[in-house]
């Protein structure tokens, strides 16, 4: 294979009760990516469109994330990278992550895989550290993967497919405003009280219970933030009458997508997310903040062949 298209879909991580280390997979939102081989034993980012970014493979996520794949190969076959960019920058829904992730999928196809997908997230990471100054994977891990993924460990990298209950719906809302990961992570507090950490870790353990079983009660109880959304919620235009409405019109949780400013509302079945998305639009509407809203599913497989 010369030449592969790609889309790699957005993602919500944190999901309010894992932090830096849960994150599931969106299903119509993405970047599409076309990567194909090159005689020039170099790497090249040579078309972006739907953003301003970087073509300096060292200054973009996608060629940090490649040369960190190759680095470890120890190969220097050259690639082309082109990206179209559908996922807007600083939207909290994975944007960098789709790129680097993307990236690294697709150039594993072409080399006959010698990653699985799972090993790929410790090459996608790179771009995140890039992005951001931290390489998390909780966008990448599910954007690879599809479904809900956690983080069992940074150090060795552990990562973990969790299942996907079938009636998950996904609200998510963008207001048009950037927030930067790297400005975000910047106010979050360093140190937790033992009683909030305790409430996470409850949570936490709680939610994955609840996505074997799909007791989808269980995980409307246990999508809580003690720890970085009171924080930085305060960035986040109207959030707690968003929480407010999403909560009274039966979404199972409420919180801020990544490091914002996109917020989502999880809920059980099509019916109860159309009806939230439809009370958002109706509280927006006299707002004079520009935004976007749709419902996703959850994605089960992540990146994919177009
Ligand atoms: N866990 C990361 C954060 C995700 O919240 O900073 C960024 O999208």
């Amino acid at each position: 294979m010369e030449e592969i298209k790609i889309f790699a879909p957005a993602t919500v991580a944190n999901l309010s009760c894992g932090f830096d280390v849960l994150g599931c997979c969106l299903q119509n939102v993405g970047d599409e990516m076309l990567v194909r081989k090159n005689d020039l034993k170099e790497i090249r980012i040579t078309k972006i469109t739907g953003a301003d970014l970087p073509l300096q493979i060292d200054r973009n996520v996608a060629g940090v994330a490649v040369q960190a794949l190759m680095a470890r190969l120890g190969s220097r076959q050259g690639f082309n990278i082109e990206i179209d960019k559908k996922i807007r920058s600083g939207s909290g829904i994975g944007s960098s992550a789709a790129s680097a992730a993307g990236a690294v999928y697709a150039v594993n196809k072409l080399l006959d895989e010698p990653f699985t997908n799972n090993e790929l997230i410790e090459f996608a990471m790179q771009g995140e550290l890039l992005a951001s100054g931290n390489a998390h994977a909780d966008n990448v891990a599910p954007a690879l993967l599809g479904g809900f993924s956690l983080v069992r460990s940074y150090d060795p990298l552990e990562i973990l497919s969790l299942p996907a209950p079938p009636e998950v719906r996904m609200v998510i809302l963008h207001p048009m405003i950037e927030i930067k990961t790297r400005d975000s992570r910047a106010i979050i507090k360093q140190n937790v009280t033992l009683s909030s950490a305790i409430a996470q870790w409850g949570n936490l353990g709680a939610f994955v219970s609840a996505l074997y079983t799909s007791d989808y009660a269980l995980m409307g109880r246990s999508l809580h933030d003690a720890i970085v959304e009171p924080v930085r919620s305060i960035l986040i235009p109207y959030f707690d009458e968003l929480k407010l409405l999403a909560m009274n019109h039966a979404a199972l949780g409420f919180g801020i997508s990544g490091s914002g400013p996109s917020v989502f509302a999880m809920c059980k079945g099509d019916s109860v997310a159309e009806k939230v998305q439809g009370v958002f639009a109706d509280f927006l509407k006299d707002k004079k903040m520009g935004y976007e809203l749709h419902v996703s599913e959850i994605n089960k497989t992540g990146i994919r062949i177009l």
